[in-house]
């Protein structure tokens, strides 16, 4: 990124902005904003109250983040390749890589909003995208933005009846889709799914289905609603105005899980997210002009959207996507991409990491790593080995690991070491950037001081990057994050403090599993179990698992006058097929237990912390269980678990 003032070089320009943004946040905030380009500037910098629940930052500014993604480097460095697509298959000549440079990747933004308006795309209409990793998925967000359209990714990953939830909360009556996304030698048929999703809404809202063919798999159309993307996109313009928005205008809504219910739609808007996915790129990644940053997350998360996406572009960086798995052809792929374009910036989670490292050091070290200068990691707590390996082994132990702290909600990274530049500890994520203030709390809500400590996670002051409600359910926002500890905006996850001011996430305290950096709700995951005829209910648990961190464990009572299963083996197939079907196939447990009775409070909640100790093996002293209304089903549920003799590896925690 060209040279700005709020670029961050040492540790001192750090700690002078990190009180500055204390002290004055407005005057910060203002300042940094001031080097992005507005269509007209704004009243107020920062209007928020973590009390009612209003946040908004820039307001009466206009905005367009595609002008400042695109526009801004098309005048100053056109021909500065801005995406560099890798595919699935390294051999398949007909897709080979290609590279975009920002006058390039801004024609054919262009070419994608002129036709999604000539389908009737307008400002503020909400569109569905469910693709695979294709340079066509990173054109059809900014093509959306561009329009001042809403985008909701899906990731493809997701079932049809996933995508039923989304479509009908967004009242997306656009999708865009492809026929079928291919990862390693698996193919998924999108557009069957999508069909799928869209048979089961009775009054569905969807007119336009946009169809990207990506493996001429031919899928079945429906007559008016249709339109292949090549036939769309036929004679459409490379120009095309961006439109003006308000700076708290909708960006997107991105789904995630929560501790209850059906998925929170979070959302984010134009300006104060555009401002924090640049803000937290430059300063975090340290990227220079040269920087090739490579994230290997799907676009249908959130570190898609910023880290992907919207950062790497809002700073004039190359950014890589990469369509295909980290073990396919061979479990090289990843270094061999790194080799081949020269990769600076590489971007991964935990859970990858530990799975590589099952594999032959070669398959490392047989590719040339010199070009890498940073690494990083997000989604879960990362644990020492896993750290070692990436340190030492992939980055020849000259590159900085970061840590990234943050969430969906946060629209970019709250908490993380800065590249180079602060402090780094294993398995601490670090001090907080500037504009956050972490506070950690008790469950009684005593704020616990300035000192080391450990407790509820919150942050004490709105930034420009945060959610600012859940579509269509703001209560469920209220009642979520900011009124469980008054005044302050509550993550979900428990954290550590030490006496230097750095943190360690512990993970979470509420009812969420992260199961390889994803995270699912154990109501959701109890939900869809609970819809087998059979199973009158369900309990999920996480437990240790060495690669993916969590592992979904389930406990299902069955309907004593249901036909019973063959065998045990029929019971966990159906009970795995259920979630797939319901959620997708990343929610499927690893561990299902027959039992005869949960054990549960006099209130009917479950206690869950019984279940976790049963299931890592615990037999006796559960701690206080005065509150248990069954405490004779215990030696129940301790059989069913020493019966089981794959228990082993899940007892292994990462350490
Ligand atoms: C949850 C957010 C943010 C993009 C990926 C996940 C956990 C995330 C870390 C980290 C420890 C982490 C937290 C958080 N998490 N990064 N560096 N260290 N835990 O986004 O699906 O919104 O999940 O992931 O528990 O609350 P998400």
């Amino acid at each position: 990124m060209k040279h700005t003032p709020w670029q961050i070089r040492s540790m001192e320009d750090y700690l002078s902005a990190y009180k500055k943004a204390k002290d004055d946040p407005e005057g910060f905030w203002s300042n940094v904003a001031e080097s992005f380009s507005w269509q007209q500037k704004w009243n107020q910098v920062a209007a928020s109250d973590l009390r009612s629940g209003e946040i908004a930052w820039f307001t009466g500014a206009k905005v367009n983040i595609t002008e400042n993604c695109l526009d801004r480097h098309v005048v100053s460095q056109p021909d500065k390749i801005a995406l560099i697509f890798e595919p699935n298959d390294p051999n398949d000549s007909s897709q080979g890589s290609r590279t975009w440079t920002y006058r390039s990747l801004a024609a054919e933004v262009n070419k994608v909003a002129n036709m999604l308006a000539k389908l009737g795309v307008r400002k503020g209409d909400r569109v569905v995208i469910y693709m695979p990793m294709l340079p066509e998925l990173l054109f059809s967000v900014l093509a959306c933005a561009r329009l001042g359209a809403v985008h909701s990714v899906v990731f493809g990953g997701f079932s049809a009846e996933s995508l039923t939830t989304r479509i009908k909360d967004t009242g997306s009556c656009f999708v865009i889709t492809a026929d079928a996304a291919i990862r390693g030698e698996k193919t998924v048929a999108l557009k069957a799914t999508l069909d799928e999703a869209l048979a089961s809404l009775s009054d569905s809202p969807v007119r336009s289905v946009v169809v990207f063919n990506r493996l001429n798999t031919s899928p079945e159309f429906v007559n008016g609603r249709d339109i292949w993307w090549h036939d769309a996109i036929k004679d459409c313009s490379e120009n095309f105005e961006a439109v003006a928005c308000d700076s708290e205008d909708p960006l997107f809504i991105l789904y995630t899980s929560g501790s209850t219910g059906s998925p929170k739609g979070i959302l984010h808007t134009q300006g104060g997210y555009m401002i924090w996915a640049a803000y937290t790129f430059a300063n975090v990644f340290q990227v220079d002009e040269n920087s090739i940053h490579w994230c290997t997350a799907d676009l249908g998360w959130i570190t898609g959207h910023s880290y992907i996406a919207y950062g790497p572009l809002l700073t004039g960086t190359t950014t890589v996507m990469f369509e295909g798995i980290p073990t396919w052809p061979t479990a090289g792929r990843l270094w061999q991409i790194v080799e081949k374009h020269a990769v600076s910036h590489f971007y991964t989670a935990p859970t990858l990491i530990r799975s590589l490292q099952t594999f032959s050091e070669e398959f490392v070290t047989k590719s040339d790593r010199s070009s890498l200068q940073v690494l990083g990691t997000v989604g879960e707590p990362i644990n020492a080995s896993a750290w070692n390996w990436y340190f030492d082994l992939v980055g020849e132990k000259r590159c900085p690991v970061v840590d990234t702290w943050w969430q969906t909600e946060t629209g970019g990274i709250l908490i993380s070491a800065l590249a180079g530049i602060s402090p780094l500890r294993k398995t601490y994520a670090g001090l907080p950037l500037p504009g956050v203030i972490p506070v950690l709390v008790t469950d009684e809500g005593h704020e616990i001081g300035e000192s080391d400590g450990s407790g509820n996670l919150c942050i004490a002051h709105s930034w420009p990057g945060m959610m600012r409600t859940v579509y269509g359910n703001h209560e469920r926002f209220l009642n979520g994050y900011l009124k469980p500890f008054p005044g302050r905006y509550f993550t979900g996850d428990g954290a550590i403090r030490d006496v230097d001011g750095m943190y360690r996430i512990t993970g979470r305290v509420d009812d969420v599993l992260n199961v390889s950096g994803h995270r699912l709700g154990t109501a959701e995951i109890e939900n869809a179990i609970n819809k087998h005829p059979s199973i009158v209910e369900s309990a999920v648990i996480g437990a240790s698992d060495e690669i993916t961190g969590q592992a979904v464990v389930a406990f299902v009572v069955l309907d004593p006058g249901a036909p019973p299963f063959a065998n045990e083996a029929e019971l966990f197939t159906q009970v795995q097929a259920e979630v797939t079907r319901h959620i997708g196939a990343l929610a499927k447990p690893k561990r299902i237990y027959k039992v005869t009775g949960l054990p549960k409070t006099r209130s009917g909640k479950i206690m869950r912390r019984i279940l976790r100790a049963i299931s890592e093996g615990k037999t006796s002293g559960f701690g206080d269980t005065s509150t248990l209304i069954n405490p004779e089903i215990i030696d129940g549920l301790v059989a069913a678990i020493a019966k089981d003799k794959r228990r082993e590896p899940l007892k292994k925690s990462i350490e």
